[in-house]
């Protein structure tokens, strides 16, 4: 884990920011942490009346305790999470096309993960192997995010049309554009899957628009102040589409970073600038375009069939060479939105995150630690898991197979203490910990697996026998054989029987030589169960 930020003392902070983020559940629905007040609710007077620490109490009367990892990263340092501005990527004027595979994107959510990561830095994946199937490429849309619907559909036919209502559906060539710049807002993300492609020509070129413009500004700061304050209006109509937006071909955030481009000749409208001005823009944009459009700032390929691009439509201009009409080529597009797209990337990196922790406990603590018993307590928690596995059980159970013990590292009170004589409630302990990540159908039986014990020694002549030696010792500590009620209690509660399943699985795993699968086998099972 990285060393956190040294935390600021709340101090630092306004009164009036630190009212309005209290974290208590009267002012955060702990359901989900969203505000329950607005800021005219607030006091305006509101002052810090006193602090101890980090709880600080303020003269409404209210007080609230900040989590000190909390406000170290949200000290008052200008930080703005944008994803979306030169900042935050790799600008290229060539490179080697960033490659990925649809299948292998759908079983392994790292390949995803960087797939995605791609489209956000680089502009653009180039993904491999989607069946060369219509529609197939509103599947890997919606793997990822949601489908933008237009005015061409769901999805678009690039193809030789006899009336095209685009030049797009002709043979002609095309130059570096961006998609829809009449749409406000524009679609993001636009994707391009390869049907068929037998013809001479139809070869496409992608240019990093951020990168031009950065080039732009740094050999003509004046046009590229010119572009980027210059609204400039696109325009598309058709018998049943008349859709126009007016903005600039450089999108700049509020601090001045590239943040868009818009650019696209085919459906450009006059300027209607003072004399001067347009003289002025007109230098700035052939200025601007033929930076576009040098050949060494450009990435070529050819699509075959099977082959997806998917771009960012605000940074990355897409292009094709001219082709012959009488050919077979057909594309299918269609877009959707980046702020899906890193959502989801944010999610599959968040569930990243949390295997690599279980990782670093079962290579780490749970690798050297023996508790009474000959196998090591990440051997014990695998073999567990080995028996659910073959026992066909729900990836849910698996999973807390898998992860029964963890209490025993994860505590305040060890797995050592438990053996020394003190209960360390490892079950309950364990599966609070858990919750934070997986549902009740992980959590639950983890959480009865000692009860589980204690219960099947009440009802089962036999069980008591089939205890390890280490296993005997820690049901004294534990509480000992349950009585009537408490038998009767625990059958009732919707977790038992899977406990119990979980239970036995426990009792077996304590093989000093069983070779099971190691941890990497249930990456992808605890992935998908991370919420
Ligand atoms: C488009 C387009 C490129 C191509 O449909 O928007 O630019 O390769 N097509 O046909
Ligand atoms: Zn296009
Ligand atoms: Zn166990």
């Amino acid at each position: 884990m990285n060393a956190s930020p040294a935390a600021p003392s709340p101090s630092a902070f306004p009164a009036v920011w630190l009212r309005d983020n209290c974290p208590c559940p009267e002012c955060r629905d702990p359901r989900n942490g969203q505000k329950l007040f607005g800021v005219t609710d607030l006091d305006p007077r509101i002052e810090v009346v006193g602090s101890d620490g980090f709880l600080v109490t303020f003269s409404d009367g209210h007080a609230a305790r900040f989590d000190p990892a909390w406000l170290a990263s949200h000290a008052l340092d200008g930080t703005v999470p944008d994803d979306r501005t030169e900042d935050a990527k790799a600008l290229w004027a060539t490179l080697t096309p960033p490659e990925g595979n649809w299948s292998r994107c759908l079983a392994d959510p790292a390949h995803m993960r960087e797939c995605l990561n791609a489209v956000l830095r680089t502009g653009f994946v180039l993904l491999r192997e989607v069946p060369v199937e219509p529609g197939a490429v509103l599947e890997v849309a919606g793997a990822f995010g949601y489908v933008r619907e237009t005015n061409y559909g769901r999805l678009f036919d690039v193809r030789v049309e006899a009336t095209p209502v685009n030049l797009a559906f002709t043979g002609l060539p095309i130059t570096p554009h961006t998609d829809n710049p009449y749409r406000d807002p524009v679609p993001t993300v636009q994707l391009l899957h390869c049907l068929s492609n037998a013809v001479e020509g139809g070869e496409s070129g992608l240019v990093d628009g951020f990168n031009a413009a950065a080039l732009l500004r740094a050999e003509n700061p004046a046009a590229f102040e010119l572009l980027a304050s210059t609204p400039v209006t696109f325009r598309y109509g058709d018998a049943n589409t008349e859709l126009t937006a007016s903005r600039p071909m450089i999108g700049l955030d509020p601090l001045g970073r590239i943040r868009e481009v818009r650019f696209n000749n085919r459906s450009m409208q006059p300027v209607r600038l003072p004399y001067e001005r347009t003289e002025a823009f007109y230098a700035a944009y052939r200025a601007f375009a033929e930076i576009l459009n040098r050949p060494d700032l450009q990435v070529r390929l050819r699509l075959a069939p099977g082959d997806c691009v998917i771009f960012d439509n605000t940074r990355i201009l897409h292009a094709r060479t001219g082709f012959t009409e009488s050919g077979d080529r057909h594309l299918q597009g269609c877009y959707a939105d980046l702020d899906g797209l890193a959502g989801n990337l944010a999610v599959l990196r968040r569930r990243e995150a949390v295997v690599d922790h279980l990782r670093a406990l079962f290579e780490g603590p749970g690798a050297d630690d023996y508790l009474g018993e000959e196998v090591s307590q990440a051997a014990h928690m695998l073999q567990a898991a080995a028996c659910a596995l073959r026992d066909g059980a729900a990836p849910e159970l698996v999973a807390a197979a898998l992860l029964h013990d963890v209490g025993h590292f994860t505590g305040e009170i060890s797995g050592h203490d438990l053996m020394g004589g003190t209960d360390n409630r490892h079950s309950h302990v364990g599966a609070d910990w858990l919750a934070r990540w997986f549902g009740p159908e992980v959590t639950e039986p983890i959480r009865l697996h000692v009860a589980a014990k204690r219960y099947l020694c009440a009802v089962e002549s036999s069980y008591h026998d089939l205890l390890s030696e280490a296993s005997r010792y820690t049901l004294s500590v534990q509480g000992g054989p349950m009585g009537p009620e408490e038998v009767a209690e625990f059958e009732s509660d919707p977790y038992a029987r899977d406990a119990v399943r979980l239970r036995r699985w426990d009792d077996e795993a304590k093989e000093p030589e069983r070779e099971v699968a190691g941890f990497g086998e249930y990456e992808a099972l605890l992935h998908r169960l991370v919420r």
